[in-house]
């Protein structure tokens, strides 16, 4: 297996570099899974480093550093970093490049992954950059939709703010590799980049673009859906009716497919009404758990102890 120094973006990944890291995973999951203890990552330290909130990708990054025997350093809070005494990133960077072994980056500025990763002497993992990518949400969504649908010709549904949703772009570039049906169901305002519309295209990808989920039900496999983010609305009422229109609830799915998977990045807002939590099309919680033999496998690629597994 090649190795991989920092994981930026899936938008370059070939099929076979995705598979890599799916097939790391399912051998990791009984380790994920609590079923069998692991210490390959005995001595390695994982340095968190979030500019912005999270729960999943902060806590399944650590837990699967745990559970790899491994240890983790968290910055903590930006105030009560050195970054709130005006500290740089790259210094910031330089200097953590010292403590640890790689580093989950999460901020709020599109491109700040790629920055970091070129002064940085060890792996840095995007956890998300402004609107721009979330490479590993990717890959643990494509790790997902092989555990609980299928990858091949797959027809999938991608509901809700396309325009700013970082972890559909990186989503569509790699479901390309797949060959699969892609139908982009948002209001016109939050309609996904006509560049990465071009990019699908010219990947010879089959793009559907519609307003209304009710248009596709009937032919997907999956249905992605994220949250509408309400601060993009200056009129709530705007807000409200586009956010009732774009929400999946039991009456919706009636004639869906019966083996129909819900996706969801988490956190949900409305889109998803509660009471499909405990139907068989709820594949949200679990996506969640998946994140952690994904994140296991992204860190034995980054840190070359695949081998060893
Ligand atoms: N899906 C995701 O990135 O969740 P968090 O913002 O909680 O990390």
């Amino acid at each position: 297996m090649r190795p991989m120094h920092h994981i930026i973006s899936t938008k370059e990944y070939t099929r076979e570099m995705l598979d890599e890291i799916l097939d790391l995973a399912e051998k990791l999951e009984p380790i994920a899974g609590k079923k069998i203890k692991s210490e390959i990552m005995d001595g390695k330290i994982l340095a968190l480093l979030f500019f912005e909130p999270s729960t999943r990708t902060r806590m399944s990054f650590e837990a699967a550093m745990l559970r790899l025997g491994g240890k983790t350093l968290n910055m903590g809070s930006v105030e009560a970093s050195s970054i709130a005494k005006g500290e740089t990133l790259s210094d910031t960077i330089r200097v953590i490049s010292q403590y640890a072994d790689a580093v989950i980056l999460r901020h709020p500025r599109e491109g700040a992954a790629l920055m970091a990763s070129e002064c940085s002497s060890i792996p840095v993992i995007n956890g998300g950059d402004g609107a721009g990518h979330h490479p590993t949400q990717t890959l643990l969504d494509l790790y997902t939709i092989r555990r609980e649908s299928r990858l091949d010709n797959l027809s999938i549904a991608l509901v809700g703010d396309l325009k700013y949703g970082r972890t559909i772009h990186s989503l569509c570039y790699a479901l390309s590799r797949y060959n699969a049906k892609i139908n982009l169901v948002s209001p016109p305002e939050l309609r996904l980049p006509d560049r990465i519309v071009e990019d699908l295209r010219m990947r010879d990808i089959d793009v559907n673009i519609t307003n209304n989920i009710e248009d596709v039900i009937e032919d997907i496999d999956v249905l992605y859906m994220t949250r509408i983010q309400r601060e993009r609305f200056p009129d709530p009422a705007e807000f409200n009716s586009i956010s009732d229109s774009l929400r999946v609830t039991c009456d919706l799915i009636q004639n869906a497919k019966p083996n129909l998977k819900i996706m969801h990045p988490l956190p949900r807002v409305n889109e998803i009404a509660p009471e499909l939590d405990a139907t068989p099309h709820a594949a949200y919680f679990k996506q969640a758990f998946y994140g952690v033999p994904v994140r296991m496998a992204i860190l034995c690629k980054v840190l070359g102890m695949e081998d060893k597994i």
